[in-house]
């Protein structure tokens, strides 16, 4: 089979219609979305019976290793309209050392950073920007803590669609630098996310583009549901017992849960579901505290701080899909502080050499919390998400020098 089959090959689709997560209503596809009419996030629904005809797992496994071998569970329809840069199956890393210092189960690590633009947001904003160009839309922006921003603007600019970024002022530089060279317009703004969200918003009617915010675009999870069908095939059709997912706007969580869902309508697993853990940083933890106090949807968080800065999201739009995966699947919300997500990342990287981002690292402290006080167990398969490849992030300066003029002392080494 060639390469690019799953670019090149029309195959059926079986997208019916969208539905408001909160109260049901149904719209129409194939046309222009934002929110539903009591300002929830959009759902896409599929003629889940057709799927289950049409595909098998043996027709899957032989198809190329990139997220479009699920062509009949996403909403692209036509192959023109997809706007590949590569989006490649993301390996499952085991920690075999970690898991023998530890004495726990096995750990897994789904590592994100492989997918192009450096993260997971790659997954979201390629089906984002696929439906954008297949309904016509000329100009997109978006409030972005950095790698959203930087994947819009890849696969936006392959399209040829205008795009406008809004970022916090103190964003990763390198997350602002890509976002620009790959051909965005981005801003600074003395703000966090969702205070450049509101300029995204009024803009809407202002200037005319379209909001790719986190949910206020129906696309973004289809796309993001793929990690969720991705480690299930991985894992011979099986889920794992546990997944630490770190939880800003909480697309991966809301898109791995209907994953799940699809999956088990379609015949391909059963029942049986993993508990999915909210990870968030103990500077900005909205969700642990919505899940705590048992509420609906969550406060926003004042004064937000993290060095995870992905996760630095004091307000979600989709806050209750979010609580309603962790409690449906009896898992939790936790928050780490950031000295142990540095401590995290180091370990991971002497011990294992795997690289992580602070938010990555941030799930393996949540394991290491959640394995002490025993909320998960030494039997466990546990799935950790490496949201986006280490090498973005500001690393320590190593100061140890040699002056090559001088003689070498070899016993030193
Ligand atoms: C590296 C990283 N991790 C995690 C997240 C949070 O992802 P989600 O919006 O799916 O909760 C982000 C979002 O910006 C991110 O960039």
């Amino acid at each position: 089979m060639k390469d690019d089959d799953n670019l090149t090959t029309e195959r059926p689709t079986f997208v019916t219609h969208l539905e408001c997560a909160m109260q049901g209503d149904h719209y129409p596809a194939d046309q222009v979305h934002n929110l539903s009419k009591a300002g929830k996030p959009l759902l896409v629904r599929y003629d889940l019976a057709g799927i289950k005809k049409a595909l098998s797992k043996e027709a899957l496994a032989i198809r190329p290793a990139d997220m479009w071998r699920y062509r009949e569970m996403l909403p692209v329809r036509k192959c023109e309209d997809i706007a590949s840069l590569g989006e490649v199956m993301t390996p499952l890393i085991h920690l075999p050392r970690l898991s023998k210092k530890l004495s726990s189960g096995e750990i897994l690590v789904k590592d994100e950073g492989r997918l192009p633009t450096g993260s997971f947001k790659a997954r979201g904003l390629v089906m984002a920007v696929s439906m954008g160009k297949a309904l016509g839309i000329s100009h997109m922006a978006m409030p972005t803590n950095g790698n959203a921003g930087a994947a819009l603007a890849a696969y936006a600019t392959r399209c040829g669609i205008k795009t406008t970024v809004f970022c916090p002022a103190d964003t990763p530089e390198v997350n602002v630098s890509e976002i620009e060279v790959q051909g965005a317009t981005v801003y600074r703004v003395n703000g966090l996310i969702d205070d450049c969200g509101k300029i995204v918003a009024e803009g809407k009617a202002k200037v005319g583009w379209f909001d790719t915010s986190t949910l206020k675009e129906p696309y973004r999870i289809e796309g993001k549901k793929t990690m969720g069908l991705e480690l299930a095939e991985q894992l011979g059709w099986d889920v794992p017992d546990v997944i630490f997912y770190p939880t800003g706007g909480g697309t991966g969580m809301i898109g791995m849960w209907k994953a799940f869902a699809e999956l088990e309508a379609i015949g391909f697993i059963g029942a049986r579901r993993p508990r999915m853990v909210a990870v968030q940083a103990a500077g900005c933890a909205p969700m642990v505290q919505a899940f705590e106090n048992g509420t609906e949807h969550a406060r926003r968080w004042d004064d937000a701080q993290t060095i995870a800065s992905g996760i630095r999201v004091p307000q979600a739009i989709g806050d209750f899909l979010v609580l309603r995966a962790v409690r449906e699947s009896k898992g939790f919300a936790i928050a780490v502080t950031d000295e142990k997500i540095s401590a995290a990342l180091d370990e991971v990287a002497r011990e294992e050499g795997l690289l992580l981002c602070p938010e990555g690292a941030a799930t393996y402290a949540a394991y290491q919390q959640s394995l002490a006080d025993g909320r998960v167990s030494k039997s466990d398969r546990a799935l950790l998400f490496n949201c986006a490849t280490g090498l973005k992030y500001p690393l320590p300066r190593v100061a140890r020098a040699l002056d090559r003029l001088q003689p070498i002392d070899y016993a030193r080494f």
